[in-house]
């Protein structure tokens, strides 16, 4: 059976990556963007290319129909939408706020009601893989908005996991640290700031989103086939050790 693999902000750095290791995997895709000329310029003409909007209830429902017009049967999904605006709490206004939530959680939740919705229709099995963040794990200084809504997408990827077991449909997400893509080009746009950055870790330095496409289609292929509602770290150690103090 054709293994083909539903990628949600797939004109991102994370999606770009995942895109190009599904490829190598064998898998046929669906990306999926809110901006067709960003769509084109990543991946030219190749591949199955959906202008949606997965943030709403009508744009998730939408590309997974775009998909079946289409005659592909997305088995797996990587969520890879989100942003960082980073700010003290008493700073952070309600537009970012809201902004935060809409690009990490409100996605992710109805993105994942409609990929289920679509395998248990056609009554297959499949698997869902979300992206959380460190922050979302130790508390970490002007992160409040990004954890608060990180926190409520490994919620969320733990009772859809509960839910959706007995359907033969995993849910598991990761949790990167700082990774060298746009949505970070602020945060690490100058050497000392990356190098500020880099010495956070116990093992110093800045993921890359090649690493974190690797854990991810694992996850999604038969490799993580008895894996299910687990926040997968990759984060250099950040969110779980304290290294020595020399
Ligand atoms: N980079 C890091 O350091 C880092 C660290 C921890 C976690 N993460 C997480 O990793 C994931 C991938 O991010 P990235 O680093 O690849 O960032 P990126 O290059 O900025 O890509 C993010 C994608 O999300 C989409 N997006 C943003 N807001 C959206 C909204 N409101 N509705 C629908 N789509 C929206 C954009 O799609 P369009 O093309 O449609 O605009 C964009 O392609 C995100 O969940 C991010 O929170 C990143």
């Amino acid at each position: 059976m054709e293994k083909v693999a539903l990628l949600t902000g797939a004109a991102g750095g994370l999606g770009q990556a995942l895109a190009a290791k599904l490829v190598r995997d064998g898998w046929t895709l669906v990306l999926v963007g809110r901006d067709g000329e960003r769509l084109r310029a990543a991946y030219g003409n190749s591949h199955c290319q959906i202008i949606a909007d997965c943030s709403t209830v009508a744009g998730a429902h939408d590309m997974l129909e775009q998909a079946r017009v289409a005659g592909l049967q997305p088995t797996a999904l990587a969520h890879c939408v989100g942003n960082i605006r980073l700010g003290a709490l008493h700073r952070v206004s309600e537009e970012d706020f809201q902004a935060v939530l809409t690009a990490n959680l409100v996605s992710a939740f109805h993105t994942l009601a409609a990929f289920t919705a679509s395998l248990r229709e056609s009554a297959v099995p499949g698997a869902a893989v979300l992206v959380s963040s460190a922050a979302a794990r130790v508390g970490t200084p002007n992160h409040e908005a990004v954890a608060a809504a990180k926190g409520g997408v490994e919620a969320l990827v733990r009772s859809a996991a509960a839910t959706y077991a007995n359907f033969g449909i995993r849910v598991n997400a990761v949790a990167p640290g700082i990774m060298d893509t746009p949505a970070a080009a602020r945060l690490i746009g100058s050497p000392a700031a990356r190098e500020a950055a880099a010495r956070q870790y116990p093992l110093p330095g800045i993921g890359t989103s090649a690493e974190l496409a690797e854990l991810m289609a694992w996850l999604l292929g038969t490799t993580g086939s008895r894996v299910t509602g687990q926040v997968w770290s990759l984060d250099g150690g950040f969110s779980s050790i304290r290294p020595l103090v020399k």
